[in-house]
């Protein structure tokens, strides 16, 4: 069983460790496999703490940090947010924590933030993410291919989004 609490600055060192391991940040950002410090950490922490349109939350296992999963371009015209989600640690993967981590950010997204829309990129290669997001009702919107590269080789994002069945 997993908790989920605001993130901390408390936590900047366990994105250090998660963002640096390279089974985890070869699926993520605009440069995949980027390398991170605990400088860079720690300025995206303080953009964080000022920023209105974003919420990260820490996943734990007890009280031991595994994971990070967040909300942000939150745009309140438009009700729609982008999500991120990272367990960092890999002996967490594949036992579920994703999934509910997800029906988790999805609820607070439709019922606590009250959005339309929850959107996020995923590279087509990234079977376990694309798997779960599939099960858990979004739908793909598009594909933008050969787009991020990686160890000799472009990778496909496919675009997929899930909607507030409560909004019109
Ligand atoms: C993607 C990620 C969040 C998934 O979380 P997880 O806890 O490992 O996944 P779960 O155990 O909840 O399983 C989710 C689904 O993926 C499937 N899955 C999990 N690991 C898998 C694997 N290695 N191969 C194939 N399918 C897999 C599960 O069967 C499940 O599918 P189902 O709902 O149809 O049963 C997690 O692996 C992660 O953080 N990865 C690194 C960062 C990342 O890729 N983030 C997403 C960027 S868009």
């Amino acid at each position: 069983m997993i908790q989920i609490r605001k993130h901390e600055r408390k936590d900047i060192p366990f994105h250090v460790k998660w963002f640096n391991n390279f089974k985890v940040n070869k699926y993520l950002g605009d440069k995949l496999g980027e390398k991170t410090s605990l400088k860079k950490e720690k300025k995206w922490f303080s953009n964080y703490e000022l920023a209105k349109n974003k919420k990260f939350f820490t996943i734990c296992d007890k009280s031991k940090p595994i994971g990070l999963v967040g909300i942000s371009n939150i745009n309140p015209i438009n009700k729609t947010a982008d999500l991120f989600i990272a367990i960092g640690e890999d002996n967490y993967h594949g036992k579920g924590i994703g999934k509910d981590t997800m029906l988790w950010i999805i609820d607070y997204g439709f019922n606590t933030l009250k959005l339309h829309k929850l959107k996020l990129a995923v590279i087509k290669n990234n079977i376990p993410a694309v798997r779960l997001y599939h099960s858990l009702g979004f739908i793909l919107e598009g594909e933008i291919k050969k787009e991020n590269y990686y160890q000799g080789r472009y990778y496909s994002l496919l675009l997929m989004a899930i909607f507030n069945k409560s909004k019109k």
